[in-house]
């Protein structure tokens, strides 16, 4: 039997952590034997500490090849991007392109690949806040129009596609990232050194980086307003673009501001941190799985699972509001939404039986 190339289109720190679950089940289970992986890393993140660490420390494949695009407007980043994917594609010829999540990465991965008339998986299908300013809303509805098969993690993703019309390319597997977090999530315990391990105490977890609060001032002095007045220290591992504006934002010393973290270093402060406050998607969704509250600092979320009996709230910007819901200590049930920890089997499975 012939091998089947498969090519993973990655470039943000979110990619690495999807395709890495991929990449494992290819690699320890021998029914995937038959897969030859090549990885196109477009650049997009490119500081060690955003990309290269993430690499080696959840073991996937080094790229073939590094696009180097690195940051620009919207439209150049992505321009550059899909020039230089449709180039290696066509020197690939690979019978399947997986592209994930929402990223400008995803967008010209699935335009460079569909052109090329090559199958294309969406993995991570079915996402949306309907919200257009945000630009991943943008590129997972472009994603899931073209892509050839759109691997939902969620009933919730399955119904959005059935919606708009999909369901007949829309295959339920469970959540790539709720895989990963199982397979590590002891292991980040043995693997972190105890001098991470003794840094922080009784503190609350914050990320932000998103467009919609980092472009906005105001938003961002509000949010910061919040964590100045919190009842403990907020430890936040601060992404680059909000690095670059954070001297023009007042706070005081309760918030504790440390460089992006590793995916372990990650996993450990969620599990040793009291609550979360994010506008990351992912980091909601592994709070909630992870049975830690948390609080997103968006108008809405993408992961409406989340919201399930407190566990959740869209807060936006607001100061007080953030305080008000930070506090609720009342939650219920949670359900299991986000599969049982093989859907990167279940992916590679289907691609195998694909006619
Ligand atoms: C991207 C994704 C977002 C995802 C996030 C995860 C899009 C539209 N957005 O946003 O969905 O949640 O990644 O982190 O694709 N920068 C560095 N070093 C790096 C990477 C970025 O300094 O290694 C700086 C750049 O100079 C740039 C800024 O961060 O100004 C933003 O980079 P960009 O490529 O726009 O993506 P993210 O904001 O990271």
């Amino acid at each position: 039997m012939s091998k089947l190339k498969l090519v993973h289109i990655v470039g943000a720190r979110p990619q690495f952590i999807k395709s890495g679950a991929v990449s494992r089940a290819i690699k320890s289970d021998a029914r995937f034997g038959d897969i030859e992986e090549r990885y196109i890393h477009t650049g997009q993140h490119y500081d060690k500490n955003m990309s290269g660490n993430f690499f080696s420390e959840l073991e996937i494949p080094e790229p073939n090849y590094n696009l180097g695009v690195g940051s620009d407007t919207h439209g150049r980043q992505t321009a550059l991007m899909l020039e230089r994917i449709e180039k290696v594609l066509i020197q690939e010829r690979p019978d399947w392109v997986f592209i994930y999540g929402d990223t400008n990465s995803t967008l010209a991965g699935v335009v460079a690949a569909s052109k090329l008339q090559l199958k294309v998986a969406h993995i991570e299908a079915g996402l949306r806040n309907y919200n257009r300013k945000m630009p991943e809303e943008i590129n997972r509805i472009i994603a899931d129009k073209v892509s050839d098969v759109l691997f939902a993690p969620t009933e919730n993703a399955m119904n959005i596609l059935k919606t708009e019309g999909l369901s007949e390319r829309a295959v339920l597997v469970g959540d790539v990232m709720y895989d990963s977090l199982m397979f590590y999530k002891d292991l980040a315990e043995q693997r972190i050194s105890s001098e991470f391990k003794n840094r922080y105490s009784d503190f609350y977890l914050a990320t932000i980086h998103r467009a919609e609060n980092t472009n906005d001032l105001q938003r961002l002095q509000n949010i910061f307003e919040a964590f100045s007045r919190l009842d403990a220290p907020v430890v936040i591992p601060l992404h680059p673009r909000t690095q670059k504006i954070i001297n023009r934002i007042n706070f005081n010393d309760n918030v504790i501001i440390i460089e992006p973290v590793s995916y372990l270093e990650m996993i450990y402060l969620l599990k040793s941190s009291k609550k979360v406050l994010t506008d990351s998607g992912g980091l909601q969704k592994e709070a909630f799985i992870l049975k830690k509250p948390c609080v997103t600092l968006m108008d809405d979320t993408a992961w409406i699972e989340t919201l399930e009996n407190n566990w959740n709230f869209t807060v936006g910007a607001e100061t007080e509001l953030i305080l008000e819901k930070i506090e609720c200590n009342t939650f219920g049930e949670r359900g299991d939404h986000f599969g049982n920890g093989n859907s990167s089997g279940e992916i590679l499975e289907y691609i195998l039986s694909y006619i």
